[in-house]
Parts: C-alpha cells; sequence; structure tokens
C-alpha cells in the first residue's frame, strides 16, 4: 500500500486526478470504478479541468459506480446518479451509455446487483478503483461485519452513516435505510485502487485501515491484502498514523524507491 500524504484537500484532489489521468492516458478505454460525497469532488473538478483546459479525453472509458440508494430515482437531487451527473459527467464527453451508476427504483435489486457484476465482468473488469471512506471504516457501503469477499448487493446502512450522510437529506428520517453497493471482494478485483480521505474526522478510519489488522470491521481494511492500492490523504485524514515519517520518506525519495524496486 503506497500511503500519499498532501498538505490539504486541494493537493490531495490534484494528486488524485493526477494518478485518474495518468491511467487514462495509458489506457484510452480504461474502466473506472467512481466513487462519490464530498472527498472525491475535488478530485472530480480537477478531472474536468483537465478535460476542459488539456484536452482529456474521456470519450472511451467506461464507468462504474460503487453504490446508490435504494428507493431514489436516478434525479432525485440526493442520489447518487444525480451527484455523478452534477460532480462529473456533465462537464466532461463520457458517452452517457457507459457511465453505470447502480439503480435505486429498480423493481429487482437482487436481480440489478448480478446484472452489475455481469456488466463490469463484460467490460473486462475495472482498472483503476476511486474509494472513499466512511468514519467507521466502509468503502462503497460495506458497513462494519461485511463478508470481505462479498459482491454487489443489497445493504442496511449502519446508525452511524445514516448520521453522517443526513447532512445532505433535509431531516435524518429522509436517509434512505437500503442501498446497493459493490462488494469488498468486487473492489478488490480492480487492477489498481485509490482512495481518497481528508479532515480529522477520517483520521481514526484512516489510521485502522492502514496500520491495523485486516478485519471485516473495518472493510477498507481488506485493502491490505490487494497489491496495488494507493492512498491520498491531507495532512488531516494521516494525523492519527504511527509510520508518517516511513510514508514521507517515501514519496520524497520516490525516484530512488522505483530504480530499487520498480513501483
Ligand atoms: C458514503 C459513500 C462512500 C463514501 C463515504 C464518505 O457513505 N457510500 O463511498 O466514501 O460516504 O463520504 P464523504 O467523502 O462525503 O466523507
Amino acid at each position: 500500500m503506497e500511503i500519499v500524504i498532501a498538505h490539504d484537500y486541494e493537493e490531495m484532489s490534484k494528486i488524485s486526478a493526477g494518478l485518474i489521468a495518468a491511467q487514462i492516458r495509458k489506457k484510452h478505454d480504461s474502466v473506472l470504478g467512481l466513487a462519490t460525497g464530498d472527498t472525491p469532488s475535488g478530485t472530480y473538478k480537477e478531472l474536468v479541468r483537465l478535460h476542459k483546459e488539456e484536452g482529456l479525453d474521456f470519450s472511451k472509458i467506461k464507468s462504474f459506480n460503487l453504490d446508490e440508494y435504494i428507493g431514489l430515482a436516478p434525479l432525485h437531487p440526493n442520489s447518487y446518479n444525480y451527484f455523478m451527473q452534477e460532480n462529473l459527467f456533465k462537464h466532461i464527453n463520457t458517452v452517457p451509455a457507459n457511465e453505470f451508476v447502480p439503480q435505486g427504483n429498480t423493481d429487482d435489486p437482487e436481480e440489478f446487483c448480478a446484472w452489475y457484476e455481469q456488466k463490469i465482468l463484460e467490460a473486462g473488469g475495472i482498472d483503476l478503483q476511486v474509494l472513499g471512506i466512511g468514519r467507521n471504516g466502509h468503502i462503497a457501503f460495506n458497513e462494519p461485519g461485511s463478508s470481505l469477499a462479498s459482491r454487489t448487493r443489497v445493504k442496511a446502512l449502519a446508525q452511524k452513516t445514516i448520521e453522517d450522510n443526513s447532512r445532505f437529506f433535509e431531516s435524518i428520517d429522509q436517509v434512505p435505510r437500503f442501498v446497493i453497493t459493490m462488494g469488498v471482494g468486487t473492489i478488490l478485483d480492480a487492477r489498481k485502487i485509490l482512495l481518497v480521505a481528508n479532515g480529522k474526522k477520517k483520521a481514526e478510519a484512516c489510521a485502522k485501515f492502514i496500520e491495523g489488522p485486516v478485519t471485516s470491521q473495518v472493510t477498507a481494511s481488506a485493502l491490505q491484502l490487494h497489491p496495488f492500492v494507493t492512498v491520498v490523504l491531507d495532512e488531516e485524514a494521516a494525523s492519527a498514523l504511527q509510520r508518517k515519517e516511513y510514508y514521507n520518506w517515501i514519496r520524497d525519495h520516490k525516484q530512488l524507491v522505483q530504480k530499487k524496486i520498480g513501483r
């Protein structure tokens, strides 16, 4: 796991957008896994800038979003479909038929989940999966206790997540209790993973998943089992890490590290 500690949110967003852009430039028809939330919105803003000012081309990209609330139609302003349209898709040149976001108002969520997994397979699998992290250490909506082998499925939200996400709704009662989410196993199948996190409120979850044991109680810790994970944190999110000096040394000696160990 490569840990990159940025000074602030802006730098975190630039670094993570740079990594996504490098993936797209290397493989024009990359399959991206995308996340929603306050954390990646700065990254998406920078991707939009790279598209508008530097011609970053998304026309051959396919994307699969991590999750969606059950019961919200794609045009609902609190849906993740809507978030993706507003924060990314409508500003770049992705092809709508290639933008996959779980459908919250499907009649048959279970069948939908199987179809979604199938679509990811047909696309050739995810090349680069972007992730944020919940305060309880979840990735996508894989709440504590989720199987680390889980696939796309319906989950019930944990109380902490309902409280955290209520800031986007008029009242806490309006937060849907059920969601469709890619599983931890689905995420681990991606060829590369990029997790972004910022702010003091994520410090504890980051310390647990990076430096604690692999446990289904902190589903992000499953990323320790993946060979190509980059974590980009701001200083606040990194503040509870024990081995900060080591991560910073690697970051500052990147060329030497690449020469010696090839990463
Ligand atoms: C939700 C999403 C996660 C996201 C998390 C953190 O629970 N399902 O994918 O990582 O929120 O969101 P934020 O970036 O707004 O803190």
